[in-house]
């Protein structure tokens, strides 16, 4: 089916002319790949002696206070039994040189493989949960359990943030990532991967 033509305001006085006639409207659909790009998240939990991680694309902050952080699993993930058994979790977020350790963990399951030991993962040791995080992190949060809910395929699991990891060289003093030193690994879906470029950076005050 075709959309219509439209002409739409902007907000700020411009006219934006947007070219629907030649959209494609879909009322089924398979993926939901369109309003990608996101950073990847490597899930990490510890129960008893098994640790593991996996690579999270749906996942977000909730909440400031408290602090919570939010990611979406499946079931069938091992990273979900594993949550809701050791009721924590770790997100680190690293650099897009590790892209590779990304599609790994999330093309291979902790059922088949120890990842930590076959990609070589190295840990850092958690302050406040057992749950370790990834070395290599520019940033890395620990959560506590604090809700499971189910939606459709996937299960919202809401983590209370209990510790932030910050690697300083790569934050400014507002804590803004500094995309001029560290690439985020971006997931584009269907194993694509991308990242920021630092020319596209704009500070727009208004
Ligand atoms: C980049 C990337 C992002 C992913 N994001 C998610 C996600 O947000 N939620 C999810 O349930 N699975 C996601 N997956 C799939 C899991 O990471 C994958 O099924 C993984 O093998 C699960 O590992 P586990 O069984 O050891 O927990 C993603 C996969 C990739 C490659």
């Amino acid at each position: 089916m075709r959309g219509r033509r439209t002409g739409r305001s902007n907000g700020l006085g411009d006219k934006v002319k947007k070219e629907f006639n030649m959209m494609i409207v879909k009322e089924k659909f398979e993926n939901f790949y369109h309003f990608y790009p996101y950073p990847v998240a490597f899930i990490g939990v510890k129960y008893q002696e098994k640790i593991n991680f996996m690579s999270a694309a749906w996942h977000s902050p909730l909440s400031m206070k408290p602090p919570l952080f939010a990611v979406m699993i499946s079931k069938k993930r091992l990273t979900h039994s594993l949550i809701t058994k050791a009721k924590e979790f770790s997100a680190s977020f690293l650099p897009f040189e590790n892209r590779k350790c990304s599609a790994f963990c999330g093309r291979t399951s902790g059922r088949d493989r120890d990842k930590v030991k076959d990609f070589s993962i190295e840990l850092i040791n958690p302050v406040k949960i057992s749950s370790p995080l990834m070395a290599g992190s520019y940033a890395g949060l620990e959560c506590k359990l604090y809700d499971i809910r189910e939606y459709g395929d996937h299960d919202l699991i809401v983590g209370e943030v209990v510790v932030i990891h910050e690697d300083p060289n790569y934050f400014d003093k507002d804590g803004r990532l500094l995309v001029e030193k560290v690439k985020p690994i971006l997931y584009l879906g269907m194993d694509f991967y991308v990242s920021t470029s630092s020319e596209t950076l704009e500070k727009i005050t208004l």
